[in-house]
């Protein structure tokens, strides 16, 4: 058995659930039992669970045959600890009483940005906190993929393939919705994995003009089809310069339930083109993690265990250049990863003719 300055440790998943959460836990739980001797507790959905002090021992059994498991063992909410309550709780307090408790001398926390965010916070608090990047949008500043994006982005694009031979078939063009609130990382590489002519994402505000005539160019080269890849957070030029609070209501007052039905009715007046839409929402984040999530959630996870172990704490687990190390959890707190306009991607979709929608 390896020394270790942590004897004790929670772990936590929150955030939205995908594929290679448990991965993740198995990593760094394994390495931390395993190698150290480490004394785990789970707490259950999230924050919520240490502020309910909802906590149990993992034990091997807990931790093992569940690499290929989509979802988390632990359960997981969005629960803002430092949202003010409306029933005036102080959970910030019940997550310190908590956390002393059960004496842990480290929380690890598996989520997006808010998520880490909140470790960040937390850490400000006086808490031992350790962040693993997990999300589809893959929008975590700091680190170059979180797990759960190759997963989902092989989702989008073996729905994206299966719209072709419909969109060929019946001579139309089809809108797929993929998630991507903020950042278009999942449109974007999906879009390009499976061959989109257009691919929106809210980096990059549209114009239906432009959309328009790119399809319009593609039907005189004998193309009477395209397939248009939309980022749930997309919008247009003339949307983007309207404030959040005006821009949700004339959606709201518009009666269309998500970009994709906005964007394929646009695209049908602006062209007459037979367009439908397809929004392919929670399935992207169903299912079992791809092999890479794997290895990423895994090589995180031990990583971690290693940091635990060190009783280096305040620290992010990251890849960058394809190497695992870690970040300061202040690099990804209160920040989001866009896609850069100069992203050398995006230069790549262009030189194989994707409009991106300008
Ligand atoms: O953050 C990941 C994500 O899947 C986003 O892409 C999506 O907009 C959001 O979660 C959906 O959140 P919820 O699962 O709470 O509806």
């Amino acid at each position: 058995m390896k020394e270790s300055a942590t004897r004790t440790f929670g772990i936590l998943t929150a955030g939205g659930d995908c594929p290679g959460l448990n991965a993740a836990i198995r990593g760094v739980c394994r390495a931390a039992y395993d190698r150290y001797h480490m004394n785990i507790l789970g707490i259950a959905n999230g924050y919520r669970g240490l502020i309910d002090g909802n906590v149990r021992p993992l034990n091997p059994e807990d931790f093992s045959g569940i690499l290929t498991r989509g979802g988390t063992i632990l359960g997981t909410s969005r629960e803002k600890p430092f949202k003010t309550s409306e029933i005036g709780e102080d959970k910030v307090r019940a997550i310190k009483e908590n956390y002393k408790k059960h004496k842990l001398d480290c929380l690890v926390v598996l989520g997006g940005n808010g998520t880490n965010t909140t470790g960040y916070l937390l850490s400000g608090e006086g808490l031992n906190i350790l962040g693993l990047p997990k999300t589809i949008d893959n929008d975590i500043e700091g680190t170059e993929r979180s797990f759960g994006f190759h997963s989902a982005m092989n989702i989008c694009t073996d729905a994206i393939d299966r719209l072709h031979s419909i969109a060929v078939s019946h001579n139309r063009v089809m809108v797929i919705e993929t998630m991507g609130h903020k950042a278009g990382w999942l449109a974007l590489y999906s879009g390009i994995a499976a061959g989109g002519d257009v691919i929106l994402i809210p980096e990059i505000p549209y114009d239906i003009k432009a959309i328009g005539s790119h399809l319009k160019e593609r039907a005189k080269t004998g193309k009477s089809f395209s397939i248009v890849v939309v980022a749930e957070g997309a919008m247009s030029a003339e949307e983007a310069k309207m404030d959040k609070k005006d821009r949700k209501k004339r959606w709201a007052d518009s009666g269309i339930p998500s970009v994709a039905y906005r964007v394929a009715r646009e695209i049908e007046k602006e062209t007459g083109m037979e367009t439908r839409a397809t929004v392919l929402g929670y399935v992207q984040r169903g299912g079992i993690p791809s092999a890479s999530d794997r290895v990423l959630a895994t090589s995180l996870g031990t990583a971690a265990a290693d940091l635990l172990a060190r009783g280096e704490y305040g620290r992010m687990i990251a890849q960058n250049g394809g190497v695992i190390g870690n970040v300061e959890l202040s690099v990804p707190a209160g920040k989001i990863k866009f896609v850069p306009r100069d992203a050398p991607i995006l230069d790549t979709a262009a030189a194989v003719g994707t409009c991106l929608g300008v």
